[in-house]
Order: C-alpha cells, then sequence, then structure tokens
C-alpha cells in the first residue's frame, strides 16, 4: 500500500465541452490539481476566455463529484499577446505562459514562429518582470527525432538572457536535454509514457497511432535516462503527463492526430515502476512535492490517495456520442489500482 499526498499533473489537456465531460473525472478525482493547457480550438490567449475556460473545468467537476480539485490555468503565447494582457493575467492569478513554436503539435497554428525575435524577446522580458513561468513544447521543426535536440539551443539563449524567468522544458523526450538543467533557472516536466515507451511501441511492429504524440517517443536509451531521471526525485523535474486524448475517428482518419490519452492509468503505473524499479520513496517528489516548489503552489486543496497491489484493468475505450477514445494500455492489467476504484 502506498499513500500519495495531494498529487499533480502539471501537464494536460482537458479539452472542453463532450470530452471534457468524459475525460475530467480521471484527473480531478484523483489529483489535487493539474495545469490545463491552454491548446484550445480557439486558443486561450486572454484573461476572459481562460477564467470562462476555468469555471467549464470548475463547474464539470463539480457535476462529476470530483471532491476539492484545483485547476490551474495557462496562457498561450500568440502573435497577439501584449503587456496589458499579461498584467491582466497575472491580477487573476495566471502565472504560467505557454509557448507552442507554430505548427510543432496539436494546437499550435497561432503558435510563434521565430523564437527569439525582438517582439517575443520583449514579452519574455515583461513576463519575468511580472514573475511569469514560461512553459516551452520545445521542438524545432527540423528532422523529427532531433526537434527537441535542435530547439536547446533556444532554451539555452533564453536561459541566459532571462535569468530571473523560471523555464519549464516541457514533456521531456530526448536524453540529450537533461544537460540543460545545469542552468539555474531551467526546470522539466516528464511524462509516463516517455520513460515507459519508446519509437518501437509506435511503429515497432504495425503502426500505432494511440501511441503517436509530440515530441515523438524516441529510443530506448532517451527512455531509460529519462525513467532514471523521474525516479530520482530529482527536484527541478515534475510530473506532467501530457495525456492528450483524441477522438479515435480523427486518430485514424485525420493523419493521425498526435497525442496519448495517459489520464486514466497514471497513478497506478506511477506506482508499479516505481516499485519495480525500488524506488517508491521518490514517488511522492515527482508527483507533487517538487511542483509545489518550483511553481510556488500556495493553497493546494488536500487529497489523500491509497493505492493497493491489486490487479487493475485498464478500460478498452470511452464513449463520446457515436466515437471513442482509447486509453493508453487498454485492455491491459496493471499490477496496483487506487483504493475503492
Ligand atoms: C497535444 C494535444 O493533443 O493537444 N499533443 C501531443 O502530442 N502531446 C499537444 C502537445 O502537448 O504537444
Ligand atoms: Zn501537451
Amino acid at each position: 500500500m502506498i499513500t500519495l499526498q495531494n498529487p499533480l499533473d502539471m501537464h494536460i489537456h482537458l479539452r472542453e465541452g463532450e470530452i471534457l465531460k468524459s475525460v475530467l473525472n480521471f484527473s480531478a478525482k484523483y489529483f489535487s490539481g493539474v495545469l490545463a493547457m491552454p491548446n484550445l480550438k480557439i486558443p486561450l490567449d486572454d484573461t476572459n476566455s481562460i477564467l470562462k475556460y476555468k469555471k467549464e473545468i470548475e463547474n464539470t467537476a463539480k457535476e462529476l463529484n470530483c471532491g476539492n480539485f484545483m485547476p490551474i490555468m495557462s496562457i498561450y503565447l500568440s502573435e497577439s499577446l501584449n503587456k496589458n494582457e499579461l498584467i491582466k493575467a497575472k491580477k487573476e492569478g495566471i502565472k504560467i505562459l505557454k509557448l507552442y513554436p507554430k505548427g510543432a503539435t496539436t494546437g499550435s497554428e497561432n503558435g510563434i514562429s521565430e523564437i527569439l525575435n525582438q517582439k517575443i524577446c520583449d514579452i519574455f522580458e515583461i513576463a519575468q518582470d511580472l514573475g511569469f513561468i514560461l512553459s516551452i513544447h520545445g521542438e524545432s521543426n527540423g528532422f523529427s527525432l532531433e526537434r527537441e535536440f535542435e530547439f536547446g539551443e533556444i532554451f539555452r539563449e533564453i536561459a541566459i538572457n532571462f535569468p530571473r524567468l523560471k523555464i519549464i522544458m516541457e514533456h521531456l523526450s530526448d536524453r540529450r536535454s537533461i544537460d540543460l538543467l545545469k542552468y539555474d533557472n531551467i526546470f522539466a516536466t516528464i511524462t509516463l509514457h516517455h520513460i515507459t515507451m519508446s519509437l518501437d511501441d509506435v511503429l515497432g511492429s504495425g503502426l500505432n497511432p494511440h501511441y503517436f504524440c509530440k515530441p515523438i517517443l524516441k529510443t530506448k536509451k532517451d527512455r531509460d535516462a529519462l525513467l532514471n531521471l523521474a525516479l530520482s526525485g530529482d527536484e527541478k523535474i515534475s510530473f506532467g503527463s501530457d495525456s492528450a486524448p483524441h477522438l479515435e475517428s480523427n486518430k485514424l482518419k485525420q493523419n493521425g492526430a498526435a497525442g496519448i490519452f495517459s489520464a486514466p492509468i497514471l497513478l497506478p503505473k506511477l506506482c508499479e515502476i516505481f516499485e519495480k524499479h525500488k524506488k517508491l520513496e521518490n514517488l511522492q517528489k515527482f508527483i507533487s512535492d517538487n511542483a509545489r516548489k518550483i511553481y510556488d503552489l500556495q493553497n493546494i486543496p488536500n487529497k489523500t490517495i491509497t493505492l493497493i497491489k491489486e490487479s487493475f484493468k485498464v478500460q478498452d475505450f470511452i464513449v463520446i456520442g457515436d466515437d471513442r477514445i482509447i486509453p493508453l494500455l487498454a485492455g491491459k492489467s496493471l499490477s496496483w489500482r487506487i483504493k475503492d476504484l
């Protein structure tokens, strides 16, 4: 048995409307808080829309009887974002600024094409002065397996030029990125899928579109290096699932939408891995304590989650209208489960 205090998922796509209603319980019941990503169909680059979305999440969590739960909001860095909007957002308690390179992933069409140009550097300066945390999807538009590594130069530039700006490398996927954590102001999130799977799971034996995500899963060496980093409880690393539900039809027909839906299995699977590697004592840091410090999170609602070592079968799909969403490890059995689930 293990008890986790106030689990936090610092990177998740909750979507909106019907999908939100169908996926939120997986997170809101078992996590104290989650950082909700702003890449909705209309990107959330203004305070009013963010607050409206926050209400939608809170109301849905109430309807689903999820108990104490806090959505943590982020603002999308689009070309039209300006100082006044950042000041307004900060006043409303929004302190995460999310940068997507234009075209890098799902919902990044309104992202930034030239990250180090003057206009965007001015935004970084303002963000630094206001105390924002800059969370970055760090990928170039080069060869797919090199994208995160190539982006390293940009992380370095921002870290050196804005030393008081906290920068988060989202969803680490390449072991060569780990070196960037030597900069005092660079931190990272790590997903479940990047520490348990490799590119072989996507295309090693038939193409599996449900395991296709950005950044793409890489080599087994990358997986193992990131796994060790997560297991170590390193205080610069928070857990961020990057759970990103897509309808099966979009996965199969629209050139394979990028995103893995991992929300239904997160805590049991993490227990399984941390136990296997005899590091269960570090799970609390990875799942909550580190994030509380890095993001300076106050007033996190209290939630105590107990997991027991009993078999848990992952559901095959969740139904959305006449479509479905297929979770990671659908139909498989895990060796831990959440008590009372
Ligand atoms: C995410 C999504 O579907 O919104 N997809 C993904 O592959 N991770 C966007 C993102 O975080 O890159
Ligand atoms: Zn994401």
